[in-house]
């Protein structure tokens, strides 16, 4: 497939691998971009800048493809060393960027000036037509649907990327929701030059997370996701669990009362116990209603090569065959 996304990037197949907290390591970015899509790093799960170089080294070693770094502008309780992380990628000669949370304008003189391409991951329409006039690239679409941070409109994707197509003139991506070749046609119908993957790429051989959280993916429906937060106007989507259980009975309890500090043992550190020990029960972590369309743990070369065959035939003969002739 040839669309704006593939050109703009450099790559073979309209799939990205969007940041992920404690999962966005070079492994799977490396193994995503060597598959023809485009592997992002989190920028903040390093945490300092120089950690942050050692892990763009890293993916370099494990891929001569075009790769990005997630850079993700959310409340914190430390904020990190932005103008380090920043520079750190400017320098390590990093093809793209993928912002999200906030407004990237600050960043955006020194990363045009590198010649990195910027895609901004935003949740309507008019944070998607603020990134176009900021001159961000591209952009990607997050629907209701999505795992993490989803905002706070609660439009989903099949209203949100349609109406993003009226809007937008620079190509986007759908994100959200995302997880085989239905997926990505129904995408590119929609007006999408391709589509942005999280939840999908956890549950693959390269993923570099324990084996329970990949277990726990296949295991789940659509039925198993929560919104916590909402109360804080920073509503996330995470798979359920004791914990995640514990939690919304605050906030049921506390109602507009509801303060960060109260939430603190069922958010905060939770990710590396998750994603390294294991313990999915450990507390909150982000996860689409997508967990739902997961039955497998393939690698991610299968993952793609099979999303990609499976959109061929859905052009060429679904589709193709239902045409009235
Ligand atoms: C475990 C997990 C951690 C995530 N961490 C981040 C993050 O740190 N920064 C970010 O911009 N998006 C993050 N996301 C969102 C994804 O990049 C992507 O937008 C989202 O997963 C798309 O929805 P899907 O899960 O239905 O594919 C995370 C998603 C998951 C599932």
């Amino acid at each position: 497939m040839k669309t704006r996304i593939t050109e703009l990037f450099g790559i073979e197949h309209p799939i990205i691998q969007g940041g992920m907290h404690f999962v966005g390591l070079a492994e799977l970015a490396s193994a995503v971009s060597n598959a023809g899509g485009l592997g992002i790093i989190t920028g903040l799960t390093q945490g300092t800048p120089e950690k942050l170089a050692d892990e763009i080294a890293r993916c370099r070693e494990m891929t001569d493809k075009p790769f990005g770094v997630n850079m993700t502008f959310l409340p914190a309780v430390r904020p990190p060393d932005y103008p380090g992380l920043f520079k750190v990628i400017v320098e390590s000669g990093v093809e793209v960027v993928e912002t999200a949370g906030n407004n990237p304008s600050q960043w955006l003189p020194m990363l045009k000036e590198a010649g990195i391409k910027v895609i901004h991951k935003c949740t309507s329409v008019r944070h998607a037509l603020k990134a176009q006039r900021i001159a961000c690239d591209a952009v990607s679409v997050d629907g209701f649907e999505c795992g993490g941070h989803p905002g706070e409109d609660d439009v989903p994707n099949f209203i949100l990327l349609p109406r993003a197509a009226e809007e937008l003139e620079i190509p986007f991506v759908s994100s959200g929701g995302m997880a085989d070749g239905r997926s990505l046609v129904a995408s590119l119908a929609m007006g999408a030059e391709g589509m942005n993957m999280g939840t999908r790429f956890i549950a693959t051989k390269e993923a570099p997370v324990h084996d329970n959280v990949k277990q726990a993916l296949v295991a789940a429906s659509e039925l198993d996701t929560r919104l916590i937060m909402r109360p804080l106007r920073n509503t996330e989507r995470v798979l359920t669990n004791a914990g995640v259980e514990r939690l919304l009975e605050k906030e049921r309890a506390l109602g507009s009362e509801l303060k960060f500090e109260d939430i603190i043992p069922e958010v905060a550190g939770i990710y590396p116990k998750v994603m390294q020990e294991g313990d999915v029960d450990a507390g909150a972590w982000s996860c689409g209603m997508v967990a739902g369309l997961i039955h497998d743990v393939p690698t991610v070369k299968e993952l793609v090569d099979r999303i990609m065959s499976e959109a061929d035939a859905i052009i060429a003969e679904r589709l193709a065959g239902i045409r009235a002739s």
